[in-house]
C-alpha cells in the first residue's frame, strides 16, 4: 500500500521566527491526526535548522525544497545531501515547476538531483505536470510520461514520491478536478515499476477541496503551497475527512 503523505511547501516564505510561530499553533492541531498519515514540512534552507529544533518528538518530518547533485564543490547558491542529512532532512522536492520555469531545471538535472537524494537516503518528491497550453493541445499524457521517463532513468523505484502538479493549477486557485487528477495519477502509476509509490496531487489544494481530492483511489497525498502557510489551514488539510 502506498503511504499517505501530506506535504507543505513554503517556497520563499517564512523567516525562522515565523516558522517557529507556525509550529506553535500547528503541532497541537495534530493530536488526533490518524497515525497512518505522514506529515511533512518543506521550509526554506535558512529555516530548516529552526524547524528541526522545534520538531523533536513530533511526527512531522522535515523536507528540503531542492538538493544539489554533488556533495560539495564550486556550485554557488546550492545545498547538498550531506548538509541536509545533518539537519535531519528526510525528503527533498525535486523538479518543481518553479525551478524548471525560473531556474533552468531540466529533466537531466532533475535526474541527477533524484540520484543524489537517494544516495543520501533522502526521499525525493519528483514533480511533474503540464502547462495550460499543453493541456489545451491534448498533450498532458505525453508531457507527463516524457518527464517521468527522463527523470527516472537509473532511479530506484523504492524511496521515491511523485507529485502530479498541473502547472495551470499551481497558485491560481484553479484546482484540477479531483476525478481528472485521479485519472492522470493512475497513468503515472501505470508507468512506474513499483505500484506502491506514493503519488501526490498538487495545485491549489485547500480546506474546501481536500476531502474530495483525498477520497480519490489513486491519490495518496497532497503537495501544498499557499494553504500550508497558515497553521489552521494546513492542519485542516492534514486532518482531511
Ligand atoms: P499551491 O502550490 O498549493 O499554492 O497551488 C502547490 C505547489 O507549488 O506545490
Amino acid at each position: 500500500m502506498p503511504k499517505t503523505l501530506i506535504a507543505g511547501n513554503w517556497k520563499l516564505q517564512k523567516t525562522q521566527a515565523e516558522a517557529k510561530e507556525f509550529l506553535a499553533e500547528f503541532l497541537p492541531a495534530l493530536e488526533n491526526t490518524p497515525s497512518d498519515r505522514h506529515v511533512l514540512l518543506c521550509p526554506t534552507f535558512t529555516s530548516l535548522a529552526a524547524v528541526a529544533q522545534n520538531l523533536p518528538g513530533s511526527r512531522v518530518r522535515l523536507g528540503a525544497q531542492n538538493i544539489h547533485w554533488e556533495d560539495s564543490g564550486a556550485y554557488t547558491g546550492e545545498v547538498s545531501g550531506p548538509m541536509l542529512v545533518e539537519l535531519c532532512v528526510s525528503y527533498a522536492i525535486v523538479g518543481h515547476s518553479e525551478r524548471r520555469q525560473y531556474f533552468g531545471e531540466t529533466d537531466e538535472t532533475v535526474n541527477w538531483r533524484l540520484k543524489a537524494a537517494q544516495r543520501h537516503q533522502i526521499t525525493p518528491i519528483l514533480c511533474v505536470g503540464e502547462t495550460k497550453a499543453q493541456r489545451d493541445a491534448g498533450q498532458t499524457e505525453a508531457v507527463v510520461s516524457a518527464q517521468l521517463e527522463r527523470a527516472l532513468a537509473g532511479i530506484e523505484p523504492q524511496n521515491l514520491v511523485v507529485a502530479y502538479e498541473p502547472i495551470w493549477a499551481i497558485g491560481t486557485g484553479d484546482t484540477c478536478e479531483a476525478a481528472e487528477a485521479n485519472r492522470v495519477i493512475g497513468l503515472i502509476r501505470a508507468q512506474l515499476p513499483d505500484q506502491d509509490v506514493t503519488i501526490q496531487y498538487g495545485g491549489s489544494v485547500k480546506p474546501s477541496n481536500v476531502d474530495e481530492i483525498m477520497a480519490q483511489p489513486e491519490i495518496n497525498g497532497a503537495l501544498v503551497g499557499g494553504a500550508s502557510l497558515a497553521p489552521q489551514d494546513f492542519a485542516r488539510l492534514v486532518n482531511y475527512q
